[in-house]
């Protein structure tokens, strides 16, 4: 092989980030070779007190790789060979790398899956906080941009985390498909040794032994599930930041962001700066971009693996590292970050934001709601000219507009009382979103056990492997 050759198709400056899964995957696999009598206790036995060794190697990261081996696979086996001798050679029997890199990659993801899982859970946390607390702080709900009706910060928050909370369970969804260990697929068709692959599964943490060796080897919509759970992801995360760059402008004044979550400029030093936001709305152009690379890669590839399949693993372990690291960071500017509830008030209150409680008032009295909606858009023409909102006309002039209308208009048109009444399931009302928070907190505590539960079987297999 000519060194340009091996430079081109090394894979290891990648996949040296699987280093302990492979030799989970091994340790695994050699222990189902001595059960099965299809290698030599004896050799077994060095092998695993061999893959020990190697462990203890790369967690005191001493394990040196020599790049001259084309991955991190060939590069284990090596070294096994350097510590115990020939036995070493033993260790690959009725497997190949095509089996043992899609089960590493599986394990390396199935622990991402469960940590973005857990640090949206801390971001959705975050947002819950403020909506518990601001139940009853006013501000404009917008479409297009433009003040629609009010609503409440706690109603605001709670859409962000309900958003959070399907991406968590969709990484908590992908966990589960994913769950199935390809080990012993070997390289496409399965081996002729009496393996038990139900032993690797089950010693790996994995529900099951995949279905057909086939798609063992050339699965890679797993890598593309988690892709896509991370651009939705970050897709939701741009939207919340893009508001929270715009509430700390001057023109919204809604919040201040704390100075450990902020930059100042270098010549400007009245500024504060609202980078962390603005980061993590720009990464949003990578995450997406690893799925149109998965995506792309996968697309015509014939069965079964072909070294394209190598090109899977950069990108995903970084839109993976991405969106743990946005979400973790993202909790933190939340909860530091003052929402000022005078100034949302005060901007809420300015203007006809009210229009359609005037009209669903005119409803009430009667009146059919296409035309409510004429009266009220002249009593909005009014407004406007006069600058007099509508709950500060007196009763008379409101009247020009249409003699349905009594005193207890009063009781409908002040903006706190806009957010009591819609107190429809899921409304904006203190009373919907308290039971919202309810609904928000029981979908973490769920999602928390299930978190706990995988990172504890995980890490007993761990345990069990490496003692
Ligand atoms: N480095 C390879 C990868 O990441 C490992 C599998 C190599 N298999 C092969 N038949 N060359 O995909």
């Amino acid at each position: 092989m000519d060194d340009s050759t091996l430079e081109f198709t090394s894979s290891l400056d990648v996949d040296s980030k699987l280093a302990f899964y492979d030799v989970m995957g091994s340790l695994a696999h050699v222990a189902m070779l001595k059960a099965c009598g299809i290698i030599p206790a004896a050799d077994a036995d060095a092998i695993s007190d061999g893959l020990r060794g190697i462990l203890a190697e790369i967690k005191e990261d001493r394990f040196e790789l020599d790049f001259s081996l084309e991955d991190i696979h060939t590069n284990v086996e090596f070294r096994l060979t350097e510590r115990i001798g020939p036995a070493g050679g033993k260790l690959h029997t009725g497997r190949s790398r095509n089996d043992q890199v899609a089960t590493d990659f599986r394990m390396y993801l199935r622990d991402d899956a469960l940590r973005a899982a857990d640090s949206l859970d801390t971001l959705m946390g975050a947002l819950v906080k403020v909506a518990e607390t601001n139940g009853d702080t006013v501000m404009p709900g917008f479409t297009h941009m433009q003040h629609a009706q009010p609503v409440t910060l706690a109603q605001h928050m709670l859409a962000h985390a309900f958003r959070f909370s399907r991406d968590a369970d969709r990484f908590l969804d992908a966990f589960r498909r994913m769950d199935k260990c390809p080990l012993g697929a070997a390289a496409l068709a399965g081996t002729t040794y009496p393996i038990d692959r139900r032993m690797t599964a089950e010693a790996l943490g994995f529900k099951e032994p995949t279905e057909n060796s086939m798609d063992s080897v050339s699965d890679r919509d797993f890598v593309c599930e988690l892709a896509f759970c991370a651009a939705e992801t970050a897709v939701h995360l741009s939207s919340l930041c893009e508001e929270l760059v715009l509430w700390s402008s001057q023109e919204f004044g809604f919040i201040e962001m704390d100075d450990r979550y902020t930059t100042g400029s270098s010549i400007m030093p009245q500024k504060k700066n609202p980078d962390i936001a603005e980061l993590v709305r720009g990464k949003t152009g990578s995450v997406i971009g690893a799925l149109v690379t998965m995506l792309t890669m996968t697309k015509g590839l014939p069965l079964t693996y072909n070294r394209d399949l190598q090109e899977d693993k950069r990108p995903v372990m970084d839109s993976m590292a991405t969106v743990i690291s946005c979400c973790s960071i993202m909790a933190k500017v939340i909860s530091t970050t003052e929402f000022h509830a005078d100034r949302m008030l005060e901007v809420t209150s300015r203007g006809q934001i009210n229009a359609t409680d005037l009209a669903d008032y005119l409803v009430t009295k009667g009146v059919p709601f296409r035309e409510a909606h004429g009266i009220v858009g002249a009593a909005v023409r009014r407004s406007i000219d006069t600058g007099v909102n509508l709950e500060d006309m007196t009763l008379d002039e409101l009247r020009e507009f249409s003699d349905r209308i009594d005193k207890d208009v009063y009781d409908v048109l002040p903006v706190v009382r806009c957010v009591e009444r819609r107190d429809s399931y899921g409304g904006t009302s203190p009373a919907s979103t308290d039971v919202q928070i309810s609904q928000a907190i029981e979908q973490m505590m769920l999602r928390d056990e299930v978190v706990r539960q995988e990172t504890q079987l995980i890490s007993n297999c761990w345990k069990a492997l490496s003692s």
